[in-house]
């Protein structure tokens, strides 16, 4: 039911022409040995004809036999054919150029018409998740700060968050929750969490720290060398998350306006990475929701949201 397909070979236009062509190639050379041996035998008869048979004997140009000049002529007549098929391809004719540039032409003109697609859905896509973030700060009650630069996190109850570069739990509803709240929004992060991801999370723009000149990322992805370049960078968003791991958030905990953290309720004494302790006098609790253990959550866990307030 799910055979191959046969595959027809097929020759595109492309291709029939440069056949084509090839041929026409072939045929000029040919005439080209054709002239040449030609004019040999031309040549030896024009000697023969005046010398033995004595045609013309005594008639001569600029003191010259007549068939000297003959020779000389036809020998000129060769040189300028050799010339316009091995070296200037005269003979290909003006239309085989023209046919030529036009398919170039072509070629270019589709591939600027895809560039031009390409830049006008990025530019709608980039328009959009403006629009996002502003809507949301626009309906933000009055008096709140402009920006609001959010630290996202998952942290167990000794604050444990990570080991050997990946997380310690896998919890989809904590993974759903990270994805809502950031979606459409500038996501900064250290080279090691970055480098823990299969692939670049879609419709976020990712800001990877790191002290490395060189290095290389996915297209799209922005490469900076400190912590005030990542929030430069997130400057047009209202609401840029700081996702981690370590290193970033202690750089960032003076930084940020607000917290999101899961609380998952257990420890995990051989994690490597933590979170920063928070401190209780600086960070006021806003909103909590409880998840219970379940067949999906290996762990109970708490949304947690704080604001700073010093
Ligand atoms: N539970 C969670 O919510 C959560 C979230 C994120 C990550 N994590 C976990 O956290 C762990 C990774 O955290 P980590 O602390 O080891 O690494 P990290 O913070 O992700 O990245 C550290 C790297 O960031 C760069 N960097 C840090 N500070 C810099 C600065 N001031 N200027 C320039 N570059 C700077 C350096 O990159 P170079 O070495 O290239 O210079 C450094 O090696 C992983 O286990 C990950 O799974 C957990």
């Amino acid at each position: 039911m799910f055979g191959k397909k046969k595959s027809i070979p097929q020759i595109d236009k492309e291709q029939l022409a440069l056949i084509k062509y090839a041929e026409k190639r072939i045929k000029q050379k040919r005439r080209v040995y054709i002239h040449f041996v030609v004019f040999l035998i031309g040549a030896v008869f024009l000697i023969v004809a005046n010398t033995v048979l004595g045609i013309g004997k005594d008639f001569t140009i600029a003191g010259l036999n007549w068939f000297v000049i003959a020779i000389i002529l036809w020998l000129a007549f060769f040189i300028y054919h050799f010339i316009s098929v091995f070296i200037t391809h005269k003979f290909m004719g003006k239309d085989w150029e023209d046919q030529q540039r036009e398919t170039l032409v072509a070629k270019q003109q589709e591939r600027i018409e895809q560039l031009k697609q390409q830049f006008l859905k990025e530019e709608i896509e980039i328009a959009k998740s403006q629009a996002f973030n502003e809507t949301l700060i626009e309906t933000a009650p009055a008096g709140k700060k402009k920006v609001e630069r959010t630290i996202i996190v998952a942290a167990g109850e000794n604050n444990a968050i990570g080991k050997d570069n990946d997380l310690i739990w896998h919890l989809s509803d904590d993974l759903k929750r990270f994805k809502s709240l950031t979606n459409g929004h500038h996501i900064i992060m250290g080279r090691k969490t970055f480098e823990s991801f299969p692939k670049p999370l879609p419709n976020r723009t990712h800001i990877v720290i790191t002290r490395q000149n060189n290095y290389k990322a996915p297209d799209g992805v922005i490469i900076v060398n400190n912590m005030e370049d990542a929030l430069d960078a997130a400057r047009s968003d209202k609401q840029p998350f700081i996702i981690g791991g370590g290193e970033i958030y202690k750089q960032s905990m003076l930084l940020a306006d607000k917290i999101e953290i899961t609380r998952v309720h257990h420890s995990f004494p051989n994690a490597d990475t933590f979170f920063p302790e928070i401190d209780k006098s600086l960070w006021k609790e806003i909103a909590r929701r409880e998840h219970p253990k379940d067949d999906k959550h290996e762990f109970s866990f708490t949304f947690l949201t704080y604001e700073r307030i010093l």
